[in-house]
């Protein structure tokens, strides 16, 4: 698969010793802009904000970003506390995708680690070579993400995506979109629909964005043209990525991902979840458990500041909605392609690393 730098794209973020310098999603597709990020708060703010965005690359970020403007000569204790602080505050930037809970624990057992040792000098490259560590790991999950769910696409098949769970959304490659990256590299003619994805545009913005960069022939249609392009015979598989998904197969995703799989359902399309394991979460038992984040009425009520509603109307404005296991087909991760009984497959999947 081409890497990003081949494909023209540029990364979601990019590590150096004292800074972590994230590429602000919200200016996309017009500017290519790098927040330069050197301490946590900055971090943060650029999580809440969706300057970053996407599952496993907002956990990534929080791993490098539990790292800057720690004091390194504070006592052990002390430091462990201020390293508990910065990981809780991290922790709550979002409550849906469990890739930033997940990835700022992994920092954190490497932190208790180092706390139990002292804190020796060399505690800073140990706790950087655990963010790179994870960081490599989503690369390896993509890829192999892709070179499984590849399989999935028919020659010269019709796919439609809903958000972006691409490059952008991830270390490098995507997961929903590394199926079609693997497969359009190998030669074969596909063309995706890519869903606008109200209110805040990350299918157009991002996903086309990133389709076309790659040279993927791609077409975008707003979101409630979904059913019409289903029903006139132009897709023949939906893949989307995922933001948690529970015990039992039930899957949190951008919202409007629900609608999708109901029309898939109706039209007899296959319906993909691809992701990483790590946005699996066997401690939550269905997708009823998973907390739903709500955003600002005002990503409802306008377009780039300018009103498109009445002032003050009541909004409800949930980011993610769950689809059920029973309209899911099968879930792509890097361990391999769940079938069947989705809650098996996983449990399946988690035993040899338990
Ligand atoms: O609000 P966002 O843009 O962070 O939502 C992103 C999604 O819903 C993605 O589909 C999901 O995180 C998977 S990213 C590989």
């Amino acid at each position: 698969m081409m890497a990003n730098a081949e494909s023209m794209l540029p990364r979601s973020m990019m590590a150096e010793p004292d800074q972590l310098r994230i590429l602000d999603q919200r200016q996309l597709p017009s500017e290519t802009v790098y927040l330069s990020c050197r301490e946590t708060p900055d971090v943060i703010n650029a999580i809440k904000t969706l300057a970053v965005r996407g599952a496993p690359a907002i956990g990534l970020a929080a791993a490098y970003g539990l790292l800057l403007g720690r004091s390194e000569n504070l006592a052990a204790d002390a430091l462990l506390e201020e390293f508990e602080a910065a990981a809780s505050s991290l922790i709550a930037a979002r409550p849906t995708a469990v890739n930033l809970a997940w990835a700022v624990e992994a920092m954190m057992q490497v932190v208790r680690r180092l706390h139990r040792e002292g804190f020796p000098d060399d505690w800073p490259t140990r706790l950087r070579a655990e963010a790179d560590r994870l960081y490599q790991e989503d690369r390896s999950s993509c890829l192999e993400i892709g070179r499984l769910g590849a399989s999935l696409i028919p020659r010269g098949g019709r796919v439609l995506t809903h958000c972006n769970a691409g490059s952008l959304a991830v270390s490098e490659f995507g997961t929903a979109l590394a199926p079609i990256y693997v497969a359009h590299d190998a030669g074969n003619p596909l063309h995706v629909f890519v869903d606008e994805t109200r209110p805040l545009l990350q299918g157009a913005r991002l996903t086309a964005f990133e389709l076309m960069a790659h040279g993927v022939p791609c077409t975008l249609i707003t979101d409630n043209m979904a059913a019409h392009v289903m029903a006139s015979n132009r897709i023949d598989l939906v893949i989307v990525g995922a933001d948690r998904v529970a015990a039992n197969g039930d899957a949190a995703n951008k919202i409007g991902t629900l609608g999708v799989a109901v029309l898939a359902k109706h039209f007899h399309i296959p319906f993909y979840v691809a992701c990483p394991f790590s946005t699996v979460d066997l401690s939550t038992a269905r997708g009823e458990d998973i907390e739903i984040e709500e955003r600002h009425p005002n990503e409802v009520t306008s377009l780039y500041g300018t009103p498109t509603a009445p002032k003050n109307v009541q909004v409800f404005n949930p980011a993610f909605d769950v689809t059920p296991a029973s309209l899911i087909d099968g879930i792509i991760t890097e361990r391999g392609l769940i079938t069947g009984h989705l809650a098996e497959g996983l449990k399946r999947q988690a035993e040899p690393f338990a």
